[in-house]
C-alpha cells in the first residue's frame, strides 16, 4: 500500500498555501512515481463551523491511523469570541496531545537568494542549515506545582521545571536519529550549571549517547551561550536540542536568521509506530493570516518545506526532500517573490498560485 498522509487546509490561508502542496504531491506522483494515499479533512474554524468542534473524533482516529499528517493553519477574527473549549487551536492541541507528539522540529535554513533578508549579514547565514529540536509536553509549561498562591501577606507566581528520565531519553533519540539523516551532529542546550533538570538532562543525553548513537558527535552547551552563538556562528550547528522552554525562544530566535515567516516549516513528531515511522504532524510555523485570507498573496513556501519534511524524516525520501529544496532555492534564485519576501523597495509580487506553479516548473527542470 502508498504511505498514506492526512490533509488538514484548516482556515484562512491555510487552503491556499495547501492547495499549492497539492500541486507538488501531483508532480512526484506523476514524475517520480512516489504515490501517497492522500485523504482531506477539516480542523479548526472550519470543522467548528460543520461539527461543532475543531476537531471531530472521526477526524482524531485518522490523524492516528495514517503515517503523516500535514496541517495549514487554523484560528481567525470570525472565530475569537468562541468559548475556549471550541476555539480552532483547541483542535491543533489535542492532535499533538492524543499523537503524543514530544519533539517539535524546527528548521532554520538560509536560502541563498534570501541571505540579505535576514537580521544577520550574509556571511553568517548564507547557506545556513539547522534544525531545533525542542522538547514539546513537558517542562516548565506543564510541571506541577503551578499556580499563583498566597505567601504571607503578598502572592506568589509559582512554575516547577520538571523531566523525568523518560522524557529526556525519547526527545534526544529524536534528535540523533534526526542527525544520522544530517551531518550527524549535535549539541544539547540546557543549563546544568543552575539547574537540577539541567543536570539529568545532560546526564541522560550523554547516556542514550554513548549506549546507543556513539556515531553522532555530541557536544553540551549551557542554553545562554546557545542563544549568542546562534547569533554569532550559527553554522557552527547542525541538530540542537533542547527542553521545551529554551526550545521555545531559541527557536524563534533562530527564526529570525532566515527571514520571512511565509519560508518556516515545521514538524512535530511522536514514538514510532509499528511501521517504524514516527508519529507526525507537519505545518507551517505560520497562522492563518486573516489579513491577507483570500487574496492569493500568501507565500506557500512554508507549507510546501514542510512536506519536504514529510518526505524526508517520514518517508525516507531524503533526495527527493534535497530536489524540492533545490527546486525553491531556483525559483528564489531566478527572482520571484510572493509579497511577504519584497524588501521595502518594493516590486511586483507573484501571487500564491504562481509561486506553486513556479515550483512544479522549477522540479520539472530539475
Ligand atoms: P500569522 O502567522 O497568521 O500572521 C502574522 C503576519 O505574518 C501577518 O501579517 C501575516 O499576513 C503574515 N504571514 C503569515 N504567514 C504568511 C505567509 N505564508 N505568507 C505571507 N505572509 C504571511 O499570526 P497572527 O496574525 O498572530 O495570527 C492570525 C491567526 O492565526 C490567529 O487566529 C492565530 O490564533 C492563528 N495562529 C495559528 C497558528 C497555527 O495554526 N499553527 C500559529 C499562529 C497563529
Ligand atoms: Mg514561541
Amino acid at each position: 500500500a502508498n504511505p498514506s498522509i492526512l490533509i488538514l487546509p484548516g482556515d484562512g490561508i491555510g487552503p491556499e498555501v495547501m492547495a499549492e502542496v497539492r500541486k507538488i504531491i501531483s508532480w512526484f506522483d506523476a514524475k517520480r512515481g512516489l504515490s501517497f494515499d492522500v485523504s482531506e479533512d477539516l480542523v479548526g474554524g472550519a470543522a467548528y463551523d460543520v461539527h461543532g468542534t475543531p476537531l471531530a473524533d472521526s477526524t482524531m482516529e485518522k490523524a492516528q491511523s495514517v503515517d503523516a499528517v500535514l496541517l495549514g493553519a487554523v484560528g481567525g477574527p470570525k472565530y475569537d469570541s468562541l468559548p475556549f473549549e471550541v476555539k480552532p487551536e483547541r483542535g491543533l492541541l489535542r492532535l499533538r496531545k492524543e499523537m503524543d507528539l514530544y519533539a517539535n522540529l524546527r528548521p532554520a535554513v538560509c536560502f541563498d537568494a534570501l541571505a540579505d533578508f535576514s537580521s544577520l549579514k550574509r556571511d553568517v547565514v548564507a547557506g545556513l542549515d539547522i534544525m531545533i529540536v525542542r522538547e514539546l509536553t513537558s517542562g516548565v509549561y506543564f510541571g506541577e506545582p503551578r499556580g499563583i498562591f498566597t505567601e504571607g501577606n503578598e502572592r506568589v507566581g509559582i512554575n516547577t521545571q520538571r523531566y523525568t528520565e523518560s522524557e529526556i531519553a525519547r526527545v534526544a533519540r529524536s534528535a540523533f536519529e534526526l542527525a544520522r539523516r544530517r551531518r550527524n551532529k549535535v549539541c544539547s542546550m540546557e543549563k546544568a550549571n543552575v539547574m537540577e533538570s539541567g543536570i539529568l538532562w545532560r546526564e541522560v543525553v550523554q547516556k542514550v549517547h554513548d549506549e546507543e548513537y556513539p556515531d553522532v558527535e555530541l557536544s553540551h552547551m549551557y542554553a545562554d551561550n546557545g542563544a549568542m552563538q546562534l547569533v554569532r556562528n550559527p553554522k557552527q550547528f547542525d541538530v540542537i536540542v533542547t527542553d521545551n522552554l529554551f526550545g521555545d525562544i531559541l527557536s524563534d530566535a533562530a527564526a529570525m536568521l532566515t527571514g520571512s515567516l511565509g519560508m518556516l516549516p515545521s514538524a512535530s513528531l511522536g514514538a514510532p509506530m509499528a511501521n517504524g515511522r514516527p508519529k507526525a504532524l507537519y505545518e507551517p510555523v505560520h497562522g492563518s493570516a486573516p489579513d491577507i485570507a483570500g487574496q492569493n498573496k500568501a507565500n506557500p513556501i512554508a507549507c510546501i518545506l514542510s512536506f519536504g519534511m514529510a518526505l524526508r524524516y517520514s518517508f525516507d525520501q531524503g533526495a527527493e526532500a534535497d530536489r524540492l529544496e533545490r527546486a525553491v532555492e531556483a525559483v528564489l534564485a531566478k527572482g520571484l517573490r510572493t509579497a511577504d519576501l519584497m524588501g521595502p523597495e518594493g516590486g511586483s509580487p507573484v501571487s500564491t498560485s504562481e509561486m506553486g506553479d513556479a515550483i512544479v516548473q522549477a522540479l520539472d527542470e530539475s
